[in-house]
């Protein structure tokens, strides 16, 4: 892989583009499709509806996790901003609607440079160009890579304390558990020996709350998933049934994470790049886990991939967390 440096696409912003290999869609979908039972790969949510739909979800009432994470980094900015400590470069693993990421710039001591790691080269400059915009005195430093593998950071012009990755959302338990410890360790090795790590952690509680969350009453999560395969349709040629299918999202209390599925509604067969795949009634395909933490979890996850958590920040219902991390 060549780093390359592309004409700025706002100002103080310069990209480093690390040519991430292009995704095979086909190849995890026939793979997730022939695995027992069967799964498709949710990298694949967000095309331009999928992220509206997830956006929308956000707004859900009973999608709690984004407002609770958002009134948290609010009342606690003071804290966070003090335990960081004054100019840091921030990192943020992927790049969402750029909400949260204002208030944390916003709040900080100073900080230097932003530099989020994206692997969609739009998405990437869209959002870069928005906070260029708000934060003229941050120099923007955006960086075209798989933030689940370390990443080489652009040097800041100014000098920087240490590095900060921002990792907000709970997205962390997107991954299993060997999945989060890799992401971990790459983060590690992203953000230097005198690094830390700022990651948002939706925390273990009733079955009910959770399971409302991911079944809003409006159908929004609904549509989302079931979005899945109007993008397989459409990208693969595939012959999905919209209504052949239907969200299912469980909280598995043992494991520790909602597990989210679409359950074929009927005995069916599907093609696929040119292969046939047949659903019996009923039959569940796995489309996601929300891994719900405990602080001895993520403390156990943080200790294997060489991280200690050093402080952390809840909500007043102890719902949403926030947790600074850096290398034991
Ligand atoms: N990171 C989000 C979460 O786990 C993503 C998400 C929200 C999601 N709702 C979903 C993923 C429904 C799959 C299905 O909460």
């Amino acid at each position: 892989m060549t780093a390359t440096t592309a004409p700025a696409p706002a100002p103080m912003a310069r990209l480093t583009d690390l040519r991430p290999s292009h995704d095979d869609i086909a190849g995890d979908v026939l793979e997730g499709l022939s695995a027992s039972p069967k799964q498709l790969p949710s990298k694949y949510f967000y095309d331009a509806r999928g992220s509206e739909l997830f956006e929308a979800i956000t707004r859900q009432p009973e999608y709690y996790l984004t407002r609770v994470e958002i009134a948290l980094l609010d009342a606690r900015m003071d804290a966070i901003a003090r335990a960081v400590g004054a100019h840091a470069h921030v990192v943020e693993y992927g790049s969402g609607s750029g909400r949260k990421t204002a208030q944390l710039l916003e709040g900080l001591r100073d900080p230097v440079a932003y530099t989020p790691i994206e692997i969609d080269r739009g998405t990437l400059l869209a959002s870069t160009a928005r906070l260029a915009e708000a934060f003229p005195q941050i120099e923007m430093l955006p960086v075209c890579a798989d933030f689940s593998r370390p990443v080489e950071l652009p040097r800041p012009g100014r000098a920087t304390g240490h590095t900060l990755v921002f990792f907000p959302g709970s997205t962390l338990g997107n991954f299993d558990h060997p999945g989060a410890i890799e992401l971990m360790r790459s983060m590690r090795a992203t953000m230097g020996a005198r690094g830390q790590a700022l990651i948002g952690i939706d925390l273990d509680k009733d079955s009910a709350t959770l399971e409302a969350a991911y079944n809003d009453a409006a159908g929004v999560t609904a549509a989302f998933t079931l979005n899945l395969l109007t993008r397989l349709n459409r990208e693969l040629g595939s012959d999905f049934e919209l209504d052949g299918f239907r969200h299912h999202a469980v909280y598995a209390r043992e494991r520790g994470r909602i597990e989210t599925f679409l359950v074929s509604r009927h005995e069916q067969s599907v093609i696929v790049a040119g292969r046939d795949f047949r659903f019996a009634a009923g039959e569940a395909m796995l489309v996601e886990y929300s891994h719900k933490y405990t602080d001895a979890g993520l403390a156990g996850l943080a200790q294997v991939a060489g991280l200690t958590v050093v402080e952390g920040w809840n909500d007043p219902r102890d719902w949403f967390g926030l947790r600074l991390l850096q290398p034991a």
